[in-house]
């Protein structure tokens, strides 16, 4: 059963205390919380307390998406705000092994992101490191966007790599994921979907996510 990730961008601000409830009330193992910073993608989303006050609400494992430049700046912030994951842009992340030491020093466990366009062969040598590799299926920065066909092809030659070196690394894929696509995506090897749109949108979203892990 793959691990469900809904995606707080997609949520009612207005309401952040019941879509909280909601995803209590739901089988959802994570949460998944998308900090944008105008600079590394054309968007500004929300900040530290906004992570402190829905991580005050929930016990749900709190995954951090940092699309920011300068990640390093901040993750002892992000720790203190809550988060359990914290996973960096490799394209944004010149000096990648110290980002990952340092998230994993501060008791975090420490994810990679990568660009639809990145190739998954640049993680070869820092795959051992990582606990979790964020294979983005849309352009970062916006929810509600279409799932890029041509990433299904990356969740599998990651799956090989984590698979042929017995690696414990989770896949997470994050955007445009839908009740029809999901089943695809879950086959080609994924452990997390990231979960927005679909679920936050929908009139019944506990029911949506637990048709996702029916799958
Ligand atoms: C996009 C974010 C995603 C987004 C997914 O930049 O990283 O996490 O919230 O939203 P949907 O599921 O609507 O594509
Ligand atoms: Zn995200």
């Amino acid at each position: 059963m793959a691990i469900i990730a809904p995606s707080f961008l997609a949520s009612d601000f207005l309401r952040l205390a019941e879509e909280c409830n909601m995803v209590n009330s739901s089988g959802a193992q994570w949460l998944h919380l998308d900090i944008m910073d105008g600079h590394f993608v054309p968007n500004i989303s929300f900040g530290l307390p906004v992570v402190a006050a829905i991580r005050s609400a929930t016990s749900k494992v709190c995954d951090v998406h940092l699309m920011i430049e300068e990640p390093g700046i901040y993750a002892e912030a992000f720790r203190n705000a809550g988060a359990d994951n914290l996973c960096v842009h490799i394209e944004a992340c010149p000096h990648l092994h110290r980002n990952i030491q340092q998230i994993k020093s501060l008791g975090m466990k420490a994810g990679v992101a990568v660009n639809p366009h990145t190739p998954v062969g640049l993680l070869s040598d820092i795959l051992h490191e990582v606990d979790l590799v964020n294979l983005m299926s849309v352009n970062p920065g916006f929810g509600g966007q279409q799932f890029i066909p041509f990433t299904l092809r990356k969740i599998q030659q990651l799956r090989t790599m984590i698979d042929e070196r017995n690696l414990n690394v989770l896949i997470e894929i994050d955007g445009g994921v839908t009740l029809n696509n999901a089943a695809e995506i879950i086959a080609a090897g994924a452990d997390v979907l990231v979960v927005g749109t679909t679920v936050f949108k929908a009139k019944d979203p506990v029911d949506v996510i637990a048709q996702l892990q029916k799958l």
